[in-house]
């Protein structure tokens, strides 16, 4: 099969989340079963985009409201497990940040404009470039109005008959605009123009939903919950069941291998995992001022609500006056007013709390590596990757009940091998951490959990075999 992912985000070239690693390893995974993916991104001027080697393969222009910008799309030639495309829109991407400026830490302004011209361009060159996909793939509202456009648009007729997906990675964000933003679109029958309307809005998220001939999210937990409360959408999801379907991610298990990965200090696997453990550990104590001798939880990841990042103050304190022997370390950045509560903690806890309060994929592998358990205490987990990356490196999860991390870890106490907590709730992680603690402590049985977890196939072989099906069936 022909598949074009068109999305935001492609690990390496850029990634703000789990988003950018999904679509950069699930085409590597669907070529290797003999499929042929073609990924569409947009160019942002990053060093990483700017400096790879690529060529220029088109140049044209596209509409825009009453007017047509002009856009240049490059093959990135340095890709080679998938093709890979990058759209450049003088204007418009020609800045390094994603979503958010990196200088100023704001979202960038022209958000809708950026988005809706880079999904045009992407349909207005795959229209003329020699590649007839049998399933176009689009993810998040970023890329939701992709499966709008080619089933209404007369412009992109071409795509009528083509099959559309769209995978929900956060059904928070929606790409909400004016309804008079449909001017920006390349004319369609005004007839259909409910399609992009949800609660009196343009809102891309439902427009891709009730558009695309599927919908996915990315595990079977988060379908369920978002069928209960998606940010306004539930009742769309319901009213489009039939068409919906929940496919747990996978990890890049090459990219993620504790036994070559190049960010960590030392190599190791299942067999020598104990020392290789150690010693990665002893790494990170000589970056940060911890305690080798006691468990080490970890936190990776963006500093928000969603994440359950506000609860981490409290559990670090909560832990500390209770006296109990561990370890805590933060990476990510995230709300502003958390960054200043874990500075102030850094302070006050030296030896029992310490933060990075920055983005950085090396010192993530580092702390995957030699942390002894990773915390996730989220609000919502769509699947969360954080985890599988903890377990393939020996990490021992510890995670609140909910989405994908429901559906991926299983307690201790169930046969599992990971600490789960049901609530959202200081006293519930705190013993969670508690019962993370006492396992420590029977290092037998630790140990055997650690090899557990590594022996887990949470690659995308099956899931991407999943997606097979689904595109399968959608195919006459
Ligand atoms: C989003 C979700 C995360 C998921 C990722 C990839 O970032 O928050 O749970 O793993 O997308 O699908």
């Amino acid at each position: 099969m022909k598949i074009v992912h068109i999305s935001a985000e492609c690990y390496p070239y850029a990634k703000a989340g789990g988003l950018g690693d999904v679509v950069g390893a699930l085409p590597k995974y669907l070529n290797q079963i003999g499929h042929n993916c073609l990924v569409v991104l947009p160019y942002y001027h990053n060093n990483k985009l700017i400096e790879t080697k690529k060529t220029q393969v088109y140049e044209g222009q596209a509409p825009f409201y009453d007017d047509w910008f002009y856009f240049r799309v490059f093959k990135i030639e340095d890709n080679k497990d998938f093709d890979l495309y990058a759209v450049d829109i003088p204007g418009r991407f020609d800045r390094p940040g994603i979503y958010i400026d990196p200088w100023s830490g704001h979202a960038y302004w022209d958000e809708k404009e950026r988005f809706f011209s880079f999904q045009i361009a992407a349909l207005e060159w795959l229209k003329n470039f020699d590649f007839k996909p049998d399933v176009v793939h689009a993810h998040d509202h970023h890329t939701g109005l992709v499966p709008f456009m080619m089933s209404q648009a007369f412009r992109f007729e071409v795509f009528r008959e083509i099959p559309s997906v769209l995978t929900i990675h956060n059904g928070e964000y929606q790409g909400r605009y004016d309804r008079e933003d449909y001017e920006l679109l390349p004319a369609f029958n005004l007839e259909k123009i409910g399609l992009l309307d949800w609660d009196g809005n343009l809102n891309s998220l439902a427009a891709g939903i009730k558009s695309a001939w599927k919908v996915t999210t990315v595990s079977e937990g988060y379908m369920e919950e978002l069928l209960e409360y998606c940010h306004g959408l539930e009742q769309l999801l319901r009213h489009e069941q039939q068409k919906t379907a929940g496919i747990v991610n996978g990890i890049d298990s090459d990219v993620w291998n504790p036994a070559t990965d190049p960010f960590i200090s030392d190599h190791y696997s299942k067999k020598d995992v104990k020392k290789g453990k150690k010693r990665n550990k002893t790494y990170l104590c000589k970056e940060f001022p911890i305690d080798h001798d006691r468990p080490l939880f970890s936190f990776i990841g963006r500093l928000v609500r969603e994440k359950g990042a506000d609860l981490l103050p409290k559990l670090i304190e909560s832990c500390h006056q209770k006296g109990i022997p561990a370890s805590f370390l933060v990476l990510g950045t995230g709300d502003p007013g958390l960054h200043q509560i874990f500075e102030g903690l850094q302070s006050e806890y030296v030896g029992y709390f310490d933060t990075r309060l920055e983005y950085n994929e090396k010192l993530a592998h580092q702390i995957y590596a030699g942390s002894d358990f990773l915390l996730m205490p989220s609000r919502v987990e769509p699947c969360g990757l954080n985890q599988l990356y903890a377990m393939r490196y020996g990490t021992i999860p510890v995670v609140r009940k909910t989405g994908g991390l429901a559906d991926t870890v299983i307690d201790i106490d169930e046969n599992g091998y990971g600490l789960v907590f049901d609530e959202f709730d200081l006293d519930q992680a705190v013993e969670a951490v508690e019962r993370a603690v006492e396992l420590f402590d029977k290092k037998q049985l630790f140990n055997k959990k650690i090899r557990e977890v590594m022996s887990l196939d949470c690659s995308w072989k099956s899931s991407s075999e999943n997606y097979v099906k689904l595109y399968r069936s959608l195919i006459k």
